[in-house]
């Protein structure tokens, strides 16, 4: 299977560039499944609720998807990305997968970061997954990479492979935890990051690239600078993912002790 991501650098606002911008980088290789970063289309450091909800898009039915989806059947592909979701009175910032076949999955962000608290809904999908040529596919959208349970619960779902659109401005640290979040649970993980700066709402927002696929043994792959966009694609053989055997006697998924967890106790 081969995997690809797209480093981009959107420009706020400018939806129908940042699609065209995007779908000409992956235009010169050739993936399976391609992650592209959060918020791709619209850009990041919204100021009002009235401005994101201007910009967001219901989904399936909004013009992005409907041409991402139009791209995944041209070119027999699945695509995964991060865009502002507008669902009745709500916008989310969610991550969602389309494939050849038409629309997949639909995931709405769980841990909003910072200011995202003041312009989005907090999700409320949970973690679904879905298949993709027979491999199973979770989403995660940027700072759930901070949360373990987030992959996990995915990993739990079965998946092979989680997709991380992102929007990271801490430089280092999801290079970090997805590198982690990928050994604990035995899968693999491609994050498409952006870069760039914005200056908007008297803040300015420096995102850093380092855009990663990582191997279940948490090996990087593949990545890439902190500046520049780019299309990156590797080879992966995604049945590894299913061996979560630790030594001949330990299993990560199977040794787990739930019951001594007391995660309903903590809430
Ligand atoms: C982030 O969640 N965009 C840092």
């Amino acid at each position: 299977m081969r995997v690809g991501y797209v480093q981009l650098q959107p420009e706020f606002g400018e939806v129908e560039r940042n699609l065209e911008r995007a779908l000409e980088l992956m235009a010169g290789e050739k993936a399976d499944l391609w992650v592209l970063p959060e918020l791709f289309s619209t850009g990041y450091m919204f100021t009002s609720r009235e401005e994101v909800r201007r910009l967001a898009e219901p989904v399936p039915d909004g013009p992005t998807t409907r041409a991402l989806l139009d791209w995944a059947e041209a070119r027999g592909c699945y695509l995964a990305y991060g865009l502002a979701e507008l669902a009745g009175d709500a916008v989310y910032n969610s991550a969602a997968l389309v494939g050849p076949q038409g629309f997949l999955l639909l995931y709405r962000k769980t841990h909003l970061f910072y200011r995202e608290k003041e312009f989005f809904s907090p999700g409320d999908t949970g973690f679904p997954v879905t298949e993709v040529d027979g491999v199973v596919v979770g989403l995660m959208v940027c700072f759930d990479h901070l949360f373990p349970e987030a992959a996990r619960t995915l990993a739990l779902k079965g998946a092979q492979l989680i997709a991380h659109p992102a929007n990271l401005v801490l430089p280092g640290l999801a290079q970090l935890t997805m590198r982690a979040r990928a050994l604990e649970n035995r899968v693999f993980t491609v994050t498409a990051n952006r870069v760039g700066v914005e200056r908007r709402g008297g803040e300015v927002l420096r995102f850093t690239g380092q855009s990663q696929i990582v191997s279940p043994r948490g090996e990087v792959l593949a990545s890439s600078p902190q500046e520049g966009e780019e299309a990156v694609v590797v080879e992966i053989d995604p049945t590894i993912s299913l061996d979560k055997r630790v030594t001949p006697l330990n299993d990560l998924l199977a040794d787990r002790r739930p019951e001594l967890y007391e995660l309903d106790g903590h809430k």
